[in-house]
């Protein structure tokens, strides 16, 4: 089936920097790199690496050609991408030694996703495909709410976290993906424990300590493969495209889970975003 992803679209410009800086302080940068990058065009590119058929729905600025090419040349369908008078989304990330990151990011074309190409898109969905969101764009909800209608399954992404935007999307969503400080975000804001949201599949990813399945059944774990990070930029995206990816073509949870973390594994140990997503190829290989 496809997956159809309205996603955010970014020019990634990352420096390297020996720390994170501290308010007021000014900071030389050793290196200056730039990425396609976005939450969302980060995921389409994990799920077409990963072998599934994406369509990406979102939006860039008129002369942004290198996006599209890019996103073509690494599989994703581009023809729901609108061209707009707008500033393509930008984001300034800082990478520490330690591969922690910070981003600043300018939402740009991302906030003006015009809901007739959202509409388009779906118009040419089959029910049984996948409809994937997270935080960086706008039309969650009403794209969700029709993707539901056409009987396409829900997955969302809390990132970045919005409790309006989580509150909207939890009730149609049938797989959510968060990080632990998202989850704890999302409890303190529906006064619900993670266990008790009505989602039939929720996995919380604790970065180096692996992820945690959460069901009405209960929660399992699932330790993390050891890597020495370089940057952790892009690896939660890139789980979750490959979590989806596995889903989607019909692998258990758990084999979707252990792919997915041993690509968020390998990705860690990559500098950039969605220019270095690694294939399904390499990440089977991947032994660290
Ligand atoms: O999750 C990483 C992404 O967040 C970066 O690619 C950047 O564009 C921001 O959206
Ligand atoms: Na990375």
């Amino acid at each position: 089936m496809a997956v159809w992803n309205l996603g955010s679209i970014n020019e990634d410009i990352v420096y390297s920097v020996p720390h994170i800086p501290a308010a007021g302080e000014t900071l030389a940068a050793t290196q200056m790199r730039h990425y396609l990058g976005g939450k969302g065009a980060n995921m389409s590119v994990a799920l077409a690496r990963a072998g599934a058929e994406v369509r990406h729905i979102g939006a860039i600025g008129q002369s942004s050609d290198w996006i599209v090419d890019r996103l073509s040349g690494a599989g994703v369908d581009t023809r729901h991408i609108a061209r707009l008078p707008f500033a393509t989304g930008h984001a300034i990330i800082v990478v520490d030694d330690a591969g922690e990151n910070a981003i600043t990011l300018f939402p740009g074309a991302n906030a003006e996703i015009p809901v007739e190409t959202v509409q388009g898109a779906l118009s040419e969905a089959k029910t049984g495909d996948w409809f994937l969101a997270q935080n960086e764009t706008v039309l969650q909800e009403e794209s969700a709410t029709l993707a539901k209608d056409l009987g396409l399954r829900v997955a969302y992404a809390a990132a970045p976290f919005s409790a309006g935007a989580a509150r909207a999307m939890v009730p149609m969503t049938d797989l959510l993906v968060l990080n632990a400080v998202e989850a704890a975000q999302l409890e303190e804001a529906s006064g619900q424990g993670i266990a008790d949201l009505p989602v039939a599949d929720v996995i919380v990813t604790r970065g180096a300590e692996g992820c945690d399945w959460v069901t009405a059944e209960g929660t399992r774990h699932f330790e993390a493969l050891k890597v020495e990070p370089v940057d952790t930029t892009g690896a939660g995206d890139t789980f979750t495209g490959y979590l989806l990816a596995g889903l989607d073509r019909g692998a258990s949870m758990e084999e979707a889970i252990e792919l997915a973390q041993r690509a968020a594994a390998l990705m860690v140990t990559r500098h950039g975003t969605s220019d270095v997503i690694p294939d399904i190829a390499e990440v089977q290989a991947f032994r660290p």
